[in-house]
């Protein structure tokens, strides 16, 4: 049983994930999105399976696929489907990993028929949509809430900044400063910062292992606990 526990770590844990963009309608065939692949998600999931996790993957419109059986997928669209879903599920999870970049902001009204191109300009009015990480800080009972933050700037003290606003146990902070990471690529360049605001700066490597990277910072929470 001793080995068991040293080769699946995870064992029994339920993991909530959260992966890729999210759709905001316009009208029946047109809608506002983002560029994200998926990828850093789906990693963490199999990561976190390979590690006896049982996962929960919500997910938004992606080509990636999760093949372990202890990978649950829950295929969403829109923000308010991934907000629902995660709800859904939150209250039964250890862990919470938002990794999927949600829009911010969706069309304040959905058109139930195609727009035409009658004005030569038009203009789609947005609002917020719901802050699913913040939710889920605000709801946290015994989880263990990792969220991701991307910046372009003043890096370190804005994820900071999202780490108490979203009351968050860690942060995984994504460098674009460096050319081989981010969207649609392979690899990623992050920092980890934690609730007590330590920093700890990875190397350049695939998303693979930034999500074992990940995982291991969950297991050396568990690890804590016991
Ligand atoms: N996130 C979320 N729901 C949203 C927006 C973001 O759950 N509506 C999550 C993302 O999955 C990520 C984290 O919040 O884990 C940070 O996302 P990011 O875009 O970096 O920050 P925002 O809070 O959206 O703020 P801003 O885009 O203004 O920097
Ligand atoms: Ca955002």
């Amino acid at each position: 049983e001793a080995d068991l526990e040293s080769r699946l770590p995870l064992k029994g844990r339920k993991i909530l994930i959260t992966a890729g963009p999210t759709y905001e309608a316009i009208d029946p065939v047109r809608f506002i999105g983002n560029h994200s692949s998926g990828k850093m998600g789906f990693d963490i999931a199999s990561s976190a399976a390979n590690l006896g996790a049982s996962v929960l993957l919500v997910t938004g419109p992606t080509h990636c696929k999760a093949t372990h059986p202890l990978i649950r997928v829950i295929p969403v669209v829109s923000a308010q489907e991934m907000y629902d879903a995660c709800h859904l599920y939150y209250a039964d999870v250890d862990v919470a990993i938002a990794a999927a970049a949600v829009a911010d902001y969706k069309p304040k009204n959905v058109a139930s028929q195609k727009i035409k191109k009658n004005a030569d300009d038009f203009t789609i009015e947005l609002e917020k949509t719901k802050d699913i990480l913040a939710s889920l800080g605000q709801s946290k009972k015994n989880q263990f809430l990792i969220g991701f933050a991307l910046e372009t700037e003043n890096e370190i003290e804005n994820a900071k900044l999202k780490i108490q606003k979203k009351n968050l146990d860690l942060i995984v902070l994504n460098s674009l400063q460096d050319k081989g990471a981010g969207f649609g690529k392979a690899t990623n360049k992050v920092t980890f910062i934690d609730k007590f605001f330590t920093i700890e700066a990875m190397e350049l490597k695939s998303k693979e292992a930034v999500a074992d990277d990940i995982l291991n910072k969950v297991i050396a929470h568990f690890y804590e606990m016991s």
